[in-house]
């Protein structure tokens, strides 16, 4: 179980199991397709009810219609029906390799993620030097784009 509830004070609060969530994004990178660049990334998002959507980087030889595994993974959900987000896991780097640096999603991937989740309670978990490392995507995505109509 990747959400555990604890008491904190009188209510209860929920918790992620950070480093769980970032093994299947670990998982996930192992099938990246990634002929072009050799960059492998893994992404696991996290819904609210518990369940794990997984997706990986797939590149195509005319660059524009390659996908970021973020992306992936929430177009997995979407199309499954799946509405309330609280985290994703990132982990990303050159083929065969462990990173030490946080792979952070990209300004599109932001952008995507930001249409879907709540901004300042959604929380992006990547790994630095073999630790999770957690922000909200609001400290990457400052004042995002809102299309009203
Ligand atoms: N990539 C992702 O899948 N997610 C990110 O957050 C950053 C970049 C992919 C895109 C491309 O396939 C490769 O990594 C190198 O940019």
């Amino acid at each position: 179980m990747v959400i555990t509830k604890r008491k904190g004070g009188t209510k209860m609060e929920k918790k992620i199991d950070e480093k769980k969530l970032l093994s299947e994004a670990k998982e996930a990178r192992k099938n990246a397709y990634v002929p072009f660049s050799g960059f492998t990334v893994g992404a696991a998002l996290l819904t609210k009810s518990g369940k794990i959507y997984r997706g990986c980087n797939i590149e195509s030889s005319v660059m524009s219609p390659s996908l970021c595994a973020e992306r992936v993974a929430l177009a997995k959900a979407i199309s499954e029906g799946e509405k309330d987000f609280v985290a994703i896991a990132i982990a990303g780097a050159l083929e065969g390799e462990t990173s030490k640096e946080p792979c952070y999603p990209c300004g599109v991937c932001r952008q995507t993620l930001s249409e879907h989740v709540d901004l300042s309670t959604f929380k992006i978990i990547t790994e630095e030097n073999g630790k999770p490392k957690t922000c909200t995507l609001s400290t990457l995505l400052p004042n995002a784009f809102v299309f009203e109509k």
